[in-house]
C-alpha cells in the first residue's frame, strides 16, 4: 500500500557533510505523504544537516532529494518554499523585536493572500498568538515562539513541513502541547518531519519513526515495531527530561 502512494519528500542514497567532514552516509528516507515522521537521533547524530539538504541548504555530495516524486537535488532553499517545502530550523525563527502580527506580516508576500486571511489562518489554529498579538516576538514563551515560527512555515501551505527540534529548552509540558499542535497540522493534511531529541513524546505523536546514528540510519518503523528498541538502545531513562544517547 504505501509503496504506490508517493512519498512527500524522499531522500535516495544521500551523502553530505561540511568541507571534508563526511557527515550523512548514504541515507534512504521516505515522508510519506499523510502523518507525522519523528527523526530521532541523539546530538550529533546528524538530524539537522539531513534536514539542511532537504530544506536546499546544503548541497549533498551524492544522492537525490524528491519532492512528490520530482527532483529537486540542488534547487534553493527560496525555489524549494515557494515549490511546496517549508521548514523551521533549529532555534527559533522569529524577528524578536517585531510584534506577532509584524511578524505575519512579513511573511504575507505570497501573491493573491490577503494579510488577513493569513492572520485569521493563524489565530484560528493557535488562538495563544491572537491573545499576545500586540507584545513583541521576543517577549514570547519559548513555546509560543516556535509557534509563531510554525504559523510562518503553515502560511506558504507547504506539501510537507520539517521541524528541526521545536521542544528544545521548553519544559517537557510545553513541549507536549506543541507537539499536540503538530499532530493536529498532520491531522489537517500537511505531512511532517519531526525532528527530536525528545524520543518518548514524539514517538506518542508519530506515525512513523526512523532513528539515526552517526550520520546512518539506524531503524525504522511504527513507533510500536521500534519503541522498546529505541527507549532501550537510544534513552537514558534516568534523565529528566529524557533525552537521546550515543
Ligand atoms: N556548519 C558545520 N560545519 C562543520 N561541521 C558541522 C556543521 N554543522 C554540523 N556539523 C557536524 O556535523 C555532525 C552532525 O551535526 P548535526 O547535523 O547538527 O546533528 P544533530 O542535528 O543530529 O545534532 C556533527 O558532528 C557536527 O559537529
Ligand atoms: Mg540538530
Amino acid at each position: 500500500m504505501t509503496s504506490v502512494m508517493t512519498a512527500a519528500l524522499e531522500l535516495r542514497g544521500v551523502s553530505a557533510g561540511y568541507g571534508r567532514v563526511a557527515v550523512l552516509h548514504d541515507i534512504d528516507l521516505a515522508v510519506p505523504p499523510y502523518g507525522v515522521l519523528a527523526l530521532l537521533g541523539s546530538n550529533g547524530a546528524g538530524k539537522s544537516t539531513l534536514l539542511r539538504v532537504a530544506s536546499g541548504r546544503t548541497s549533498p555530495s551524492s544522492g537525490q532529494v524528491l519532492l512528490r516524486g520530482t527532483d529537486v537535488t540542488g534547487r534553493s532553499p527560496e525555489r524549494l518554499s515557494r515549490t511546496g517545502l517549508c521548514s523551521v530550523p533549529e532555534g527559533r525563527a522569529v524577528f524578536p523585536n517585531l510584534t506577532v502580527t509584524e511578524n505575519l506580516r512579513m511573511w504575507t508576500y505570497r501573491p493573491g493572500v490577503s494579510r488577513k486571511a493569513v492572520e485569521e489562518q493563524a489565530f484560528a489554529r493557535f488562538p495563544r498568538l491572537k491573545e499576545r498579538r500586540k507584545q513583541l516576538a521576543g517577549r514570547l514563551s519559548g513555546g509560543e515562539q516556535q509557534m509563531l515560527a510554525m504559523t510562518r512555515a503553515l502560511t506558504a501551505e507547504p506539501d510537507v513541513l520539517l521541524l528541526d527540534e521545536i521542544s528544545m529548552g521548553l519544559a517537557p509540558v510545553v513541549a507536549a502541547e506543541l507537539f499536540g499542535l503538530v499532530r493536529q497540522i498532520a491531522d489537517d493534511g500537511t505531512p511532517v518531519l519531526l525532528v527530536e531529541q525528545f524520543a518518548r513524546t514524539a514517538l506518542e505523536i508519530a506515525d512513523s519513526v526512523a532513528v539515526m546514528a552517526q550520520g546512518h540510519i539506524r531503524v525504522t518503523g511504527t513507533p510500536e515495531e521500534v519503541r522498546d528498541q529505541v527507549l532501550e538502545t537510544y534513552l537514558h531513562t534516568d534523565a529528566q527530561p529524557t533525552r537521546l544517547e550515543n
